[in-house]
């Protein structure tokens, strides 16, 4: 059994999970529950894009056999009080810019995995923090399912599809591969053997500053492990930003790894 849990607003890439999904597992579920516990007081819960009758369709037609879209009650009735907590990961990038957003993820997702009891649960790599916290998770509660992690579906321009783009205006929405664009000078730079984090951060943050439209909140290289900063690229590391344009926050990410072990070749996944 494979489980796909979403906060809806369904666009290609939570569609490229399903598939995975189908391509793994039978039956699959997917999960739709907008999670209040992982948005701050300031942030957008009330407004997130909420599509229940297309998202059936859209997931009528990717093939799932069960969808789970409990109500809040449901989920957290009146005297709820046990969270689940991942230390350190997720206080650092977003939690930092976010904070208790993570322990809300970690929570959901814990309720989720124990309702549903899945083998297998999909997340995807556009949110690679979340992901590396929720496999953190399941090792350290010893959880009987396996966190499998997808690659990041991006628009023809670059820009990593998001339910959040639906906010954008036209002219934002022009802006926002920026982001793509930062971190492809990144991924330039680190083929031609730039492999000083501070020299990557500063062309980041250079290339993102010439968009008027966007202001940057991080952008950081880090292990991929602990999502600490590195000096160097010489192990698997993520290239991460958050950016806001306008008034909506976008985060995208690029991960690289030396080809092997002390090679000075390095794979991407982009
Ligand atoms: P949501 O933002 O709806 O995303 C659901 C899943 O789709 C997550 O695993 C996310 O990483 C993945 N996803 C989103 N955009 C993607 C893209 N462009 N390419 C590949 N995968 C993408 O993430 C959440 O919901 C919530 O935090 C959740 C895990 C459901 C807990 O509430």
């Amino acid at each position: 059994m494979g489980l796909v849990p979403t906060m809806g607003a369904l666009h290609a890439g939570h569609l490229s999970l399903i598939e995975r999904a189908k391509r793994e597992c039978s039956p699959v579920i997917a999960s739709i529950f907008v999670n209040p516990k992982q948005f701050g007081a300031n942030e957008d819960f009330a407004k997130y894009p909420r599509a229940f009758e297309i998202d059936m369709q859209k997931m009528e037609q990717a093939g799932v056999d069960s969808l789970f879209a409990p109500e809040e009650s449901e989920i957290y009735p009146n005297g709820f009080s046990t969270y689940v907590n991942v230390e350190g990961l997720s206080e650092r990038l977003e939690g930092r810019s976010r904070p208790g957003h993570f322990r809300g993820v970690t929570t959901i997702v814990m309720k989720l995995l124990q309702i549903v009891q899945p083998n297998f649960a999909y997340f995807g790599r556009k949110d690679a923090q979340q992901a590396r916290i929720i496999t953190q998770m399941a090792r350290d509660l010893n959880l009987d399912t396996e966190i499998v992690v997808c690659p990041l579906v991006r628009e023809p321009d670059g820009l990593a599809l998001s339910s959040r783009n639906a906010y954008l205006s036209k002219e934002e929405r022009k802006a926002a591969p920026v982001l793509y664009r930062a971190l492809e000078a990144a991924k330039n730079e680190l083929t031609h053997g730039v492999r000083d984090a501070a020299q990557l951060q500063t062309s980041l943050r250079r290339k993102l500053e010439s968009e008027h439209l966007a202001t940057t909140d991080y952008a950081e290289v880090v292990d991929a492990q602990r999502f600490e900063p590195v000096l160097k690229v010489n192990k698997p590391c993520y290239v991460l930003l958050a950016v806001f344009i306008g008034k909506t926050r976008l985060i995208d990410n690029l991960y690289v790894e030396p080809k092997s072990k002390g090679s000075e070749e390095l794979v991407f996944h982009f």
